[in-house]
């Protein structure tokens, strides 16, 4: 199979691109789109066989479930049975946006895309393109990141062409994602609320909001029979090179890997550079936090792209903000 590759406008999407886009789905098809976060593969949630394709395309595990994405509050209850209050509070702030909430699945939602669960977790994504295609295509659209089952999201097309050229049948090219990481998910089916994965909205952004919510981590190794949210196995996010975390201004890994003749790449916040590393890959990371998250995943990509052996990533403070990139650093340097 041939993956074209079509470039469309992230903010004026051409209608016409994107009813190509939407028949596909309409037939079964699977198509890659961008959104405010990542990149996802989009197939049409109410259809068993083409929802099952996304997890043949990304070696997913069966028992990994999928986000629905809908065009509005309004296209919930095609795939969740309730629609508690807190959910209604929240969508009200932060729809459409990168927040995800876990609910009561609707019985008529195929099991496939909750892993068989007996929840689903949905969301209304803000860019144009998404949402012109979701519109479009008039069903809710089943999307996880279109990557290779646990390796890092996209936040380009090139990345999506990459890891899933010729398993899929289109990609919409909108440019690079604004967010660069995952939504939030957060559980609303237990007291209180728990967050399964953190992202761009923060807890305190959702306390705000409905009063305290469980946090910490729910990382379980892949061992374990029952997860909470199979994707929050130790590792994932990961580039092809081995990741580490090193302190800021701790030299020493970095002197070592390179005095034993290893090609390394190295995000770093320092000033450093390649005129006083020879043969270390450099890049320089902004000290904001989202623009760190923007660029995080295309900078560990272009480092796998230039063939490292190995990543060193200095750790961003251990503050509140920098949550999310912590979250995804540990899991992208976690052991198998
Ligand atoms: O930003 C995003 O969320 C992107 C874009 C494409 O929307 N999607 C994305 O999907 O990151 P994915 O499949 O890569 O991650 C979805 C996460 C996984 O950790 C999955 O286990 C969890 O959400 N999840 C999905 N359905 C769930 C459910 N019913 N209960 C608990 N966790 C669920
Ligand atoms: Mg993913």
């Amino acid at each position: 199979m041939q993956t074209p590759v079509l470039s469309i406008d992230p903010v004026v999407p051409d209608p016409v691109l994107i009813e190509q886009a939407a028949r596909i789905v309409r037939d079964g098809g699977l198509v890659a789109f961008p959104t405010e976060t990542v990149y996802g593969l989009g197939a049409n949630a109410l259809n068993p066989l083409a929802v099952a394709n996304i997890f043949a395309a990304k070696g997913r595990p069966a028992n990994n479930p999928l986000i629905v994405h809908v065009a509005d509050i309004s296209a919930v209850p095609a795939v969740a049975a309730i629609w508690p209050d807190k959910a209604a509070r929240l969508a009200a702030r932060f729809w459409p946006g990168p927040l995800t909430l876990v609910l009561p699945k609707c019985k008529d939602l195929p099991a496939v895309v909750t892993a068989g669960g007996p929840t689903v977790a949905v969301r209304v994504p803000a860019h144009a393109v998404a949402r012109a295609l979701i519109q479009a295509a008039g069903v809710p659209i089943a999307a996880p990141s279109a990557n290779r089952s646990s390796l890092l999201s996209p936040t380009r097309a090139k990345h999506v062409l990459r890891s899933l050229g010729g398993r899929i049948h289109m990609i919409l090219d909108g440019g690079p994602c604004a967010g660069g990481l995952e939504s939030t998910v957060l559980d609303l089916t237990s007291t209180p609320p728990r967050l399964l994965r953190p992202g761009l909205i923060t807890p305190t952004e959702i306390e705000t909001i409905i009063g305290p919510i469980q946090q910490g981590s729910v990382s379980a190794s892949s061992k374990e029979p029952s997860l909470p949210s199979p994707g929050m196995l130790h590792r994932h996010y990961a580039p092809r090179a081995p990741l580490e975390c090193v302190a800021e201004g701790d030299r020493s890994r970095v002197v070592a890997l390179r005095d034993g003749g290893q090609r390394i790449g190295w995000l770093t916040f320092a000033k450093e550079s390649e005129a006083d590393w020879p043969g270390v890959a450099i890049v320089r990371m902004p000290r904001d936090p989202a623009i760190y998250a923007a660029r995080l995943y295309a900078a560990l990509h272009a480092l796998d792209e230039a063939g490292v052996e190995r990543i060193l990533v200095t750790l961003p403070p251990d503050l509140p903000e920098w949550l999310a990139v912590h979250d995804r650093l540990r899991r992208a340097s976690a052991d198998a």
